[in-house]
């Protein structure tokens, strides 16, 4: 009698959890017997404005893509909040779902070969964007790419800005007239390539043009506009006068700097940063910043959206577009500086 209960409740049990499970799965794969694409787009951390702008311009370009040409289109969305065993599980999920293509932002660029695995296994091929995986694990696979910009490129460019403003009027620039520009220098996160890239390359093309540098200080701010406000404080607490430029990995932590400068009341223009954000651009076309490197975001969401549907509907990404030897496919960038 006993036993017949506890059968009976446990087959109720499962029976509802075999309901559920159904009408998760059916409203999450709605469309897949239609025909629909599904694109899952897997990033870092929904905060960056850099990887909110991709990913906005990329809904964007999905349902223009949509309305134009009819093919039905769906883009899930997950945001790993800076952890990447949540990012795994999103990524997990993406797969158990039966999403077509991957496009993934790692949290941490050396994890990517536990997300290839999964992809493989299920031969579902995946992007990466932003975050650059080692060589070792691109190449792993000939339906994995990377699209990103060049990061030596970017830092060249960012040095170049500070070059051209030393010639334009060097008094301004070198303020004590010794012949040495002394700056500070505000990176993004400890591993980040683009990061450890753009502070070796954007001093390096400052020298390569002549121009004597010294370091006076520097620290890391995450690519956040608060944490490089703080710091920025910090050194004009500390070194005031002496600083002649702040170079800065990124837009958000240029403006960051600018917050600092505006609290403390300070006259000082010399920053330069790399995205070009509307924001960025906004401080440079009203001189408050000598220039940025602008990485066109919406050519970078273009080129993602083309890489996925070409994985997706079973062409190789170098069917529609230029994939280096590295497997990686390199986003447009210009330089906008101040009048
Ligand atoms: C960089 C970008 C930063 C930040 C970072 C995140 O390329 O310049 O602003 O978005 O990527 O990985």
């Amino acid at each position: 009698m006993k036993k017949t209960t506890v059968f009976l409740l446990a087959g109720i049990v499962l029976f509802c959890m075999a309901v559920a499970a159904g009408l998760l799965l059916r409203t999450e794969q709605k469309d897949e017997s239609n025909g629909t694409i599904k694109i899952g787009v897997a990033i870092y951390y929904g905060d960056d404005t850099f990887i909110s702008n991709v990913t906005n311009s990329l809904s964007d370009i999905v349902a223009k893509y949509e309305q134009e040409t009819g093919v039905r289109l769906y883009l899930g969305t997950a945001d790993a909040q800076g952890k990447q065993e949540t990012q795994n599980n999103q990524i997990e999920r993406f797969l158990a779902l039966d999403y077509d293509v991957l496009a993934v932002n790692l949290v941490d660029r050396t994890n990517a070969a536990y997300i290839i695995d999964k992809a493989m296994a299920k031969n579902v091929p995946v992007i990466f964007f932003n975050r650059e995986p080692v060589q070792a694990d691109l190449q792993k696979w000939d339906r994995l790419c990377y699209i990103g910009t060049d990061a030596v490129e970017n830092g060249r460019l960012e040095g170049s800005i500070v070059v051209d403003a030393y010639h334009a009027d060097r008094a301004a620039l070198d303020k004590n007239g010794d012949g040495i520009l002394q700056y500070i220098m505000i990176e993004g996160e400890i591993r980040h390539q683009d990061a450890v890239i753009r502070t070796e390359e954007s001093i390096q093309a400052i020298r390569d043009a002549g121009i004597a540098v010294e370091k006076l200080d520097g620290g890391i701010a995450d690519w956040e506009r608060s944490q490089a406000a703080a710091l920025a404080e910090q050194y004009f607490r500390e070194y005031g006068d002496q600083i002649e430029v702040i170079i800065c990995n990124n837009d958000d932590m240029a403006l960051g700097v600018i917050d600092t400068i505006d609290r403390l009341g300070l006259d000082f223009r010399s920053v330069v940063g790399i995205d070009g954000t509307p924001q960025g651009l906004k401080a440079v076309q009203e001189g408050r910043m000598l220039g940025t490197v602008v990485i066109d975001y919406q050519a970078h969401a273009e080129l993602i959206f083309q890489a996925a549907y070409a994985l997706a509907t079973g062409q190789r990404a170098e069917d529609v577009m230029q994939v280096g030897q590295d497997r990686s496919i390199r986003a447009p960038m210009y330089v906008v500086k101040s009048e």
